[in-house]
């Protein structure tokens, strides 16, 4: 072992002076110390560390994404590092759990002393949310002020760069659109899925016209289905996307949606395990975060009731709002209402078959 190695020391490595001297009650420097102050403070420094984790990877596959091929091995490294930062977000909802064994009488003890200190106030929570891909448009607005009008110096000049540049949602799109399986040579996949869907939409409505129904039940049925039909259409059609996309019904691009659609169809092809991977991980994180949201509500709900919150928002009505909308693979999620059972799946050419092997590195 050399010298460097035996110099190292559990409480120098982790710089346990500095974590452990960073826990200062202000009860106490107000001149009446709250037990429960000092939960307070270690949840939100955990809450901290656990948020420097998630952007340390999330940049890291980011990078990733940003070069222009990414092979099989760079989407396994993807992969991973996505289930870590789900995994992390598990342990962030579970810690609120925690924090609600403090009440909302011993809260009061200490409250006062807070504000206009807020959550809000998190420059790396905003971060993530900013490079996650929630835009300044996107977000729900909170009085006449932009969020950002919380930070100053160097802290907001690196949001309002990260409003600039590309989000992992912006990244994810243009890797769906790079995908080349979209047109393989005597294999259009578009076509062939409108068939199938075609297919299974007249089996359907063959089905209802034998049924022991009345005329006037088949006829409601029949018309559910074309109502479906249309939406499957709609869907299909690129120009019908791109008024959808005008309209903000949907986000993602035509090529990359159809790309998101193979990918899910066809996902027993072994080099499509990993990509359909990568897209449930991110619309795990997705759920994940509207999951922190939901409990941070309801947590604020049990703490303040309809109380006005420390950074000046309306509380928990604001908090509400953002659960829902401040979603962002939503697109992602809702490629499960095109799915067709496998056994409508248009069959794929061997030689596609061959090629979807374990290989589609140019
Ligand atoms: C007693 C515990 C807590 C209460 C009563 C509380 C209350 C609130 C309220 C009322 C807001 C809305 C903004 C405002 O007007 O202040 C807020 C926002 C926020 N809080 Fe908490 N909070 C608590 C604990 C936590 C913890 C442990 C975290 C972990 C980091 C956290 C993170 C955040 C974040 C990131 C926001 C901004 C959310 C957004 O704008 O979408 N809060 N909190």
């Amino acid at each position: 072992m050399s010298e460097e190695t035996t110099s190292v020391h559990y409480i120098n490595y982790l710089q346990l002076d500095k974590v452990l001297d960073a826990q200062h009650l202000i009860s106490d420097i107000k001149g009446k110390a709250a037990h429960e102050e000092m939960l307070f403070i270690i949840i939100h420094q955990t809450y901290e560390l656990w948020f420097k984790q998630i952007l340390h990877e999330i940049q890291s596959v980011m990078d990733l994404f940003e070069t222009d091929k990414i092979d099989e091995s760079s989407v396994g490294v993807v992969v991973r590092r996505m289930d870590r930062v789900n995994k992390i977000m598990t342990t962030l909802v579970g810690q609120l759990d925690i924090l609600e064994t403090m009440t909302s009488l011993d809260f009061l003890d200490f409250r006062d002393h807070l504000s206009p200190a807020s959550g809000f106030q998190s420059h790396q929570f905003r971060k993530l949310e900013v490079m996650l891909g929630l835009k300044i448009k996107k977000r729900h607005q909170l009085g006449g002020c932009p969020y950002h009008s919380q930070f100053e110096g160097e802290k907001k000049e690196e949001i309002l760069n990260l409003e600039e540049s590309d989000s992992l949602l912006a990244l994810a799109e243009k890797w769906l659109e790079r995908i080349p399986f979209l047109n393989m040579e005597e294999f259009d996949f578009s076509k062939k899925y409108e068939e199938a869907v075609n297919e299974m939409l007249e089996k359907e409505i063959a089905g209802i016209k034998s049924a022991n129904l009345t005329e006037q039940d088949k006829a409601l049925r029949i018309r559910m289905i074309d109502e479906n039909r249309k939406y499957f259409e709609r869907v299909l059609d690129e120009k019908e996307h791109n008024k959808a996309m005008q309209e903000g019904e949907t986000a993602l691009s035509y090529k990359a949606t159809m790309s998101a659609l193979l990918i899910n169809l066809y996902r027993d092809e072994p080099i499509l395990h990993l990509p359909y991977q990568l897209l449930r991980s991110l619309v795990e994180m997705d759920h994940k975060i509207a999951a922190w949201r939901f409990r941070h509500v309801q947590m604020v709900e049990k703490m303040l009731g309809q109380k006005i919150g420390t950074g000046g928002s309306s509380g928990q009505g604001y908090l509400k709002q953002t659960v829902d909308k401040h979603k962002l693979f939503t697109d992602l999620a809702n490629i499960s209402t095109l799915m067709i059972s496998r056994s409508y799946l248009p069959e794929l050419p061997k030689n596609i078959k061959d090629t979807l092997g374990f290989n589609y590195k140019k």
